[in-house]
């Protein structure tokens, strides 16, 4: 499969008062096209830090400080390949909910309050879309069937006509400022929120029409991280990034939206970026598995040969917590804890738990390798 996404050696750092926090120690992963890429480790090893790096949001006083993050437009390697690292900001703020979106675990603070739920869904497509929106409108007007009084029509086919040639035209927005001459922008919102509303559709919301018109709270937990996702889906993008989407979600509603990425992925993401720290939703809804541990990428491989053959002692050690059926007798836990990365251990970070350490992992950071096809581990037990 083409690669849709790929970071290289990436480096990000919090200046905090107790020092510099190491987050992210030249850690690289790549997402292929149509793949749903899992990422998993305990609380703390950087996988918020790490895909919000890849998007370009960590917050302060947090500073990406090296690698890259290629983007493959079209899957293509040789063709448009953009370094997102190296981009400015406004090209990261198109990029951001139309090519790329990303979900988080808490879905009132993704939403406004005061906003209708219509409104917040339209909002995406009325920054992204403006010109193709305007271009259908344009189509409508010239319709036959079309009966608006005819120097209004005339005005409304010469704003739509600059907004589908260049949406943040200055005639634009002078005419956005004035109260007569703003209601131009109508019928764009009108495309809107009917976009809306067939994205709510899709997601299985019932009574779509009604809901575009209520309020966040008006709804449930689970409802309320639908439309999060509806929100994040409205403009199609290449990949859509979930950060512990459902964790806060019971069980039952966590397997129905678990249910719904996975249609959906089928028909409106191409690729998906699974942040958890529930193997299990790994093990049924992941084509491949990377794992972490305080800033570091120590294990990456397919799903089933991970949980089948995992050779990095923290991977064994963080599925064999994991509670089974057939288990008798006390769970396992790893000893410690993950450690302080504002002096993380020297060489491999993970050598004072790990029972197989020697000396070199005390002193030496383990380079990853691949021990068989597509399955690399970065642990000094394995040699080239
Ligand atoms: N704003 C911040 N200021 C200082 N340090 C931070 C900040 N955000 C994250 N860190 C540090 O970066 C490291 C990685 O944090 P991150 O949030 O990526 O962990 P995580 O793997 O997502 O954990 P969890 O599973 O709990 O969400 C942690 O040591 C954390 O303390
Ligand atoms: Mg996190």
């Amino acid at each position: 499969m083409p690669k849709l996404i790929q970071a290289e050696d990436v480096v990000t750092n919090f200046y905090t008062y107790e020092g510099v926090v190491k987050a992210l120690n030249k850690v690289g992963l790549v997402v292929d096209h149509g793949a749903t890429f899992g990422l998993v480790g305990e609380s703390g090893c950087g996988k918020s830090v790490m895909v919000r790096s890849m998007m370009r949001i960590v917050q302060e006083p947090g500073q990406i400080e090296g690698g890259k993050v290629v983007l493959f437009f079209n899957g293509d390697q040789q063709q448009e390949a953009v370094d997102l690292l190296q981009q400015s900001e406004a090209y990261m703020e198109d990029l951001r909910g139309n090519h790329i979106s990303m979900i988080f675990q808490e879905p009132n603070a993704a939403l406004n309050p005061i906003m209708s739920i219509g409104d917040q869904i339209s909002e995406s497509f009325l920054f992204h879309r403006k010109k193709e929106m305007s271009k259908k409108i344009l189509e409508d007007l010239s319709a036959d069937d079309c009966r608006v009084f005819l120097p209004l029509k005339k005005l409304q086919q010469t704003l739509y006509t600059i907004a589908a040639d260049n949406p943040k035209s200055f005639i634009l927005i002078i005419c956005s400022k004035i109260p007569i001459l703003s209601l131009w922008q109508r019928r764009l919102k009108r495309e809107a929120l009917q976009r809306s509303i067939d994205i709510i559709r899709k997601l299985s919301i019932s009574n779509p029409s009604e809901t575009v018109h209520r309020y966040p709270h008006n709804l449930s937990g689970g409802m309320k991280q639908r439309i999060v996702i509806a929100i994040a889906l409205a403009c199609h993008p290449m990949l859509l990034i979930a950060d512990e989407a459902t964790s806060n979600l019971d069980v039952t509603i966590q397997a129905q939206i678990l249910e719904l990425l996975k249609d959906l992925k089928k028909t409106e993401i191409a690729s998906i970026l699974l942040i958890t720290h529930d193997l299990g939703i790994v093990a049924e809804t992941c084509d491949r598995v990377g794992v972490m541990y305080a800033g570091n990428l120590c294990e990456v491989a397919d799903v089933e040969k991970l949980f089948q053959n995992p050779q990095h002692p923290y991977t064994k050690a963080l599925l064999e917590s994991v509670p089974k059926f057939s288990q008798e007798g006390r769970l396992r836990s790893i000893d410690g804890a993950v450690p302080n990365l504002v002096s993380p251990p020297s060489g491999c970070r993970f050598h004072p738990r790990c029972s197989h350490a020697m000396e070199i992992c005390k002193q030496t950071f383990p380079e990853e390798i691949e021990i068989e096809e597509n399955h690399m581990v970065a642990c000094h037990l394995y040699v080239k």
